[in-house]
């Protein structure tokens, strides 16, 4: 049998207080009807390899420090468009880090890096299509000098047999989503679609609902 290190068990306790307060099998989780719109993947997806690609990304393997800023929680399911979960499906991860800065040898921004800071995660939804990670709230960062991008994460999808989604999740009443120059060209319903939906508070964690649907 697999021996369960301390870090897997601290990971399945936060599963399964995640799905306690997504009401994964219930009605209480949010089920979305349109696909999750597609995105630009930016300029910042990791080109280099890192030890680090757990679903933590707050710690480093090998470091004692803990990622500044807030930390939260993001969690759901992957489903189809009849409302099936979805497994097998791998799920990439990168975001600038609390300060808006991503570790990435294209990024301008002079803002501090956080050593550690994980930045990017390859994750793997379970047999029910559901997936979890622990980051920080990503900084607001400058793209241009007149455009400020909106916290943010990005995604990449990647479901075997079909095409790979790229898409980025956002935060709730952010202002700066109004203004942001690609949240903006979407939808009312395609925004909904891209915005997490905060579910909870656990001590100094807010935990934030994301889910995906593939259009298959
Ligand atoms: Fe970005």
């Amino acid at each position: 049998m697999k021996k369960i290190s301390r870090r897997n068990t601290i990971k399945f306790g936060l599963l399964g207080g995640l799905a306690g307060l997504l009401g994964v099998g219930s009605s209480v989780a949010r089920i979305l009807t349109i696909p999750t719109p597609e995105e630009v993947e930016g300029p910042f997806y990791p080109l280099s390899d890192q030890a680090d690609k757990d679903a933590d990304l707050t710690k480093i393997i090998g470091r004692k420090g803990v990622a500044e800023g807030q930390h939260i929680l993001v969690g759901g399911h992957v489903r189809d468009l009849q409302g099936q979960s979805i497994e097998d499906v791998t799920i990439e991860v990168w975001q600038a880090n609390a300060n808006g800065r991503y570790r990435h040898p294209h990024e301008t921004n002079k803002a501090p890096l956080d050593p550690d800071f994980q930045g990017w995660a390859i994750l793997r939804a379970d047999k029910s299509g559901v997936f979890q990670f622990k980051t920080v709230l990503p900084g607001a960062y400058p793209a241009t000098k007149d455009w400020t991008r909106p916290p943010h994460i990005h995604l990449k999808i990647h479901n075997p047999g079909h095409p790979t989604l790229i898409t980025q999740m956002y935060f709730p009443d952010n202002p700066l989503n109004k203004t942001d120059l690609l949240f903006r060209n979407k939808t009312a319903t395609e925004q909904s679609a891209m915005v997490a939906r905060k579910v909870g508070q656990q001590g100094n964690l807010t935990i934030y609902e994301y889910n995906i649907v593939l259009s298959i």
